[in-house]
């Protein structure tokens, strides 16, 4: 049977040109070097320079990734930005990146569900190309999240980083089974009933202001490391593939002992694990497409293979998705 599939074409990526390091930290904050790399795997992140906004990030990520999909702005059709720090409460950041690419008028917004943002921006995308509705699709995860830190605590302030990346989506024909290329199943889950574990305290319509980050860190650890996957166990059995025989697992990049902890459970071996939470920290809706891009980059990923992405986050939100590449 032919179905009509939508296949990843293009990945593109972009991280601001500033290292904050641990050490560096340190003189903000009551914490070391040897803490954060042994709790969390961190040992550095990016920030964005003044007057860069989240919106730059995006537009950088979103010309790697048209150059890599061999399409140019004027070929785009609908433009989704996953993101929790957008430039502006509006326009859209989508909307901005439009203007900034000079693309003719399209379909562009915003989605915000925060790390989870990118895995549900797919899952949207999909729907336009599959009714139709998109042939040349550009999906952002982009965040300045640095902005939204406190640098008075010392448990979150260590653990995000900034950054942005992208994916082109087109149509292609499939045949239907696992075989083919594209996006091949989904599960999204939301839980608003634990929003106070992981939230931002601040917003225009209650306190009128950005706010800074919270998280009862300890509790978000044990709902991503035993809750995740049953949303990816869904996600795999909707796309036909069983977890272990994935080609590379791209979790959202949180902490190493999630991403391992994870890993473990879901009985995916140690070395099909892109990891980037070392040098890049947790850049939320960036993190996926940020992994993506630096393994399609260094060979590791091969056009054909199979991927599972994972995310978890604020809302409490999570999700996975199956792909070929
Ligand atoms: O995108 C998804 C959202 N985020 C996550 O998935 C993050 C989930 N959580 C985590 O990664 C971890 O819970 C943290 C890295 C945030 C904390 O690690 P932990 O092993 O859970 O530490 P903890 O919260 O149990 O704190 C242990 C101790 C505490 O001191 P006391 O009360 O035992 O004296 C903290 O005050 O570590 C202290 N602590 C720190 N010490 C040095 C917390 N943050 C720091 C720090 N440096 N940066």
């Amino acid at each position: 049977m032919n179905v009509l599939r939508t296949a990843v074409t293009g990945v593109g990526a972009y991280l601001p040109e500033r290292i904050v390091t641990n050490a560096e930290l340190a003189q903000r904050v009551d914490t070391s070097d040897a803490w954060i790399r042994e709790r969390t795997g961190i040992a550095e992140r990016r920030q964005v320079a003044d007057g860069q906004a989240t919106s730059d990030l995006a537009l950088e990520a979103a010309n790697g990734a048209l150059t890599a999909a061999g399409r140019t702005a004027a070929e785009l059709d609908l433009i989704i930005v996953a993101t929790t720090t957008p430039d502006l409460t509006f326009p859209s950041t989508a909307a901005i990146v439009q203007r900034k690419l000079g693309c003719p008028i399209l379909v562009a917004f915003d989605i915000q569900a925060v790390c989870s943002g990118f895995v549900y921006a797919l899952s949207v995308a999909d729907g336009f190309v599959a009714r139709g509705l998109s042939k040349c699709a550009l999906v952002i995860g982009a965040e300045s999240m640095t902005k939204l830190m406190d640098y008075d605590d010392r448990g979150t302030c260590i653990l995000f980083g900034d950054g942005a990346g992208a994916v082109v989506m087109e149509p292609v024909e499939g045949r239907g089974d696992v075989t083919d290329r594209g996006l091949l199943g989904f599960a999204l889950r939301c839980d608003g009933a634990k929003q106070d574990l992981l939230y931002v305290d601040g917003g225009p319509s209650t306190t009128g202001t950005v706010g800074h980050l919270r998280m009862a860190g300890q509790q978000v650890f044990r709902h991503a490391v035993v809750n995740i996957t049953e949303g990816v166990e869904a996600a795999a059995r909707i796309a036909g593939v069983a977890v272990p025989d994935v080609d590379w697992f791209i979790p959202h990049q949180a902490n190493m002992r999630i991403l391992q902890g994870v890993a473990h459970r879901l009985g995916v071996a140690e070395d099909k694990v892109i990891c980037t939470v070392d040098r890049h920290a947790n850049t939320s809706a960036a993190s996926i497409p940020l992994a993506m891009a630096e393994a399609i980059a260094d060979g590791r990923i091969k056009p054909g293979q199979l991927l599972l992405l994972e995310a978890m986050g604020g809302g409490l939100t999570w999700g996975a998705c199956v792909l070929r590449l």
